[in-house]
């Protein structure tokens, strides 16, 4: 099949989270199971090398809202062709991808996903290269399936997968005119959500199939306890919905080659962890002596991610012996209150805020387990990085966390977001480590699993398949 991703992020170039790696791998995966796979990508600042060195495909001026631009080839990644969408008045300027200091965002992923969807058509700016099928990532893609039932001619059929219902792209409800969204939409039962206009909702409403992160949170989201307000639309959706976990990127997250690592290690020279452990403490200014046991944290510093509980129990965790070194930027709060800590208990709590690839892969590596407190989480990458790393998770029993960790095989799990649930899994989790046999088989138990794209990856592509024969005709 010809398929066309579309995705507002993609690791190396631009990354705020799990989004990026996925973007990244799931691609080249389909591409290795024989697809010709391509990937929209707007041309952020970062990418400029990539834009200046790629060869133009198509360019056009400006037609109704949408500004001119061009669309460049910048080159194969891994089997795939990434395709810019470049258009400097909206995509490059300083900052992260969905920093909106000048408050156009509703129009830069409009435009976005009208090119997205403008590629899918009979009228597609470049039409040497039709896709089949439309594979659209979260709320700044998601208008591109509503784009298609305007657009004349056949079209590709389209996928929308929801990395996390919590980002919905709503907007005044105004812009929809300026944006071509047709007032016959503009009720609760179409694109509009509480008064504003949803990109997120156009798309759950518009899209051939959608999909989630991981089968747990696609049971989650019908309910109204992790439904954001969508439980209803996409329970009546449900039946065009599925759960396909993420997977783990063996290039970029294998103990055994990994390149940030000080010491290489697989299942059977666990004991080379240590040295990495050795490095790591030394790095963050964490005390050697006694052996202490050590947790690691990487993520968005958020009340999503449950940051407000490690918080909490961190001095009972230093009172136990143990060690926390934590990777992360977010709210401003919970930024000052690890701050705190690490300030009170030096040498015992380390905290570095910013995005720092490196130190994420040497804090997977060298800690002895890993937080993933999440009150909800749609899959979670850092567990299954943490699994691969012999580094055992201690998650919430929510989302993806609950489908991949199992309680006392591969990690602990607990229930409650209150911090007395996670205490009394880090109990369980430090009276494990006193025991060096049972430790190393929780290690080997989530080493030996295996979480690498394929599974997931021919998942989407029988799903490609099932959306393709349900359309037949309609199809290119
Ligand atoms: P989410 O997408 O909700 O943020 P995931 O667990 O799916 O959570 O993915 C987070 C990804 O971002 C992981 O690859 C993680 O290592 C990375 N990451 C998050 N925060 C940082 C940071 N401060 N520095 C480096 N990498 C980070
Ligand atoms: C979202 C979710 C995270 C998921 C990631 C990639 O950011 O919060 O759970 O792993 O997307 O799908």
């Amino acid at each position: 099949l010809r398929i066309l991703h579309a995705t507002p992020e993609c690791a190396p170039w631009v990354k705020t989270g799990g989004l990026g790696d996925v973007s990244a791998a799931l691609p080249g995966a389909l591409a290795r199971l024989g697809h010709d796979v391509k990937l929209l990508l707007p041309a952020y600042p970062a990418l400029r090398p990539l834009l200046e060195a790629g060869r133009p495909l198509a360019e056009w001026s400006a037609h109704g809202p949408w500004p001119g631009g061009r669309l460049v080839h910048a080159g194969r990644h891994r089997g795939v062709d990434l395709l810019l969408h470049d258009c400097p008045a909206l995509f490059d300027r300083p900052g992260g991808p969905y920093e909106d200091a000048q408050g156009d965002n509703a129009r830069r992923f409009a435009a976005f996903a009208h090119l997205a969807a403008r590629l899918a058509t009979a009228g597609s700016p470049w039409p040497a290269w039709q896709p089949d099928l439309l594979h659209v990532h979260d709320w700044p893609a998601a208008l591109a399936p509503a784009y298609l039932q305007r657009l004349p001619g056949p079209r590709a059929a389209s996928v929308l997968t929801i990395h996390n219902l919590a980002f919905q792209g709503n907007f005044p409800l105004h812009l929809a005119h300026e944006l071509e969204l047709p007032g016959e939409w503009l009720h609760p039962e179409g694109i509009e959500f509480w008064h504003q206009v949803s990109f997120l909702k156009a798309g759950v409403q518009f899209a051939d199939a959608l999909t989630t992160v991981s089968p747990n949170y696609a049971r989650e989201i019908l309910g109204t306890a992790h439904g954001c307000g969508f439980d209803g639309i996409l329970r009546r959706r449900a039946h065009r919905l599925v759960g396909i976990l993420n997977g783990v990127d063996r290039e970029l997250w294998n103990p055994a080659t990994d390149p940030h690592l000080p010491a290489r290690y697989d299942a059977r020279a666990l004991p080379r962890k240590a040295v990495n452990k050795r490095v790591l403490q030394d790095r963050l200014g964490l005390e050697q002596s006694g052996a202490p046991m050590l947790f690691g944290l990487v993520g968005r510093l958020t009340h999503q991610k449950g940051i407000d509980l490690v918080v909490a129990v961190t001095p009972w965790l230093v009172e136990q012996g143990a060690q926390l070194a934590v990777l992360g930027q977010g709210e401003p709060a919970l930024e000052a209150a690890l701050q705190a800590l690490a300030e009170r208990h030096r040498g015992r709590v380390a905290v570095r805020l910013g995005f720092d690839e490196p130190l994420a892969h040497l804090i997977e590596a060298g800690c002895d387990a890993f937080l993933m407190p999440s009150r909800f989480e749609p899959c979670g990458l850092n567990q299954l990085y943490s699994l691969a790393y012999g580094t055992v998770p201690i998650v919430r029993a929510t989302g993806g966390l609950a489908d991949t960790v199992q309680e006392g095989h591969t990690g602990f799990v607990f229930d409650d977001p209150e911090p007395a649930a996670l205490q009394s899994a880090l109990e369980r989790a430090l009276a494990a480590y006193r025991q060096p046999v049972a430790w190393r088989a929780l290690q080997q138990a989530g080493m030996g699993q295996d979480h690498g794209w394929e599974a997931s990856a021919a998942r989407y592509a029988a799903l490609y398949g099932d959306v393709l024969a349900r359309r037949g005709a309609d199809a290119f």
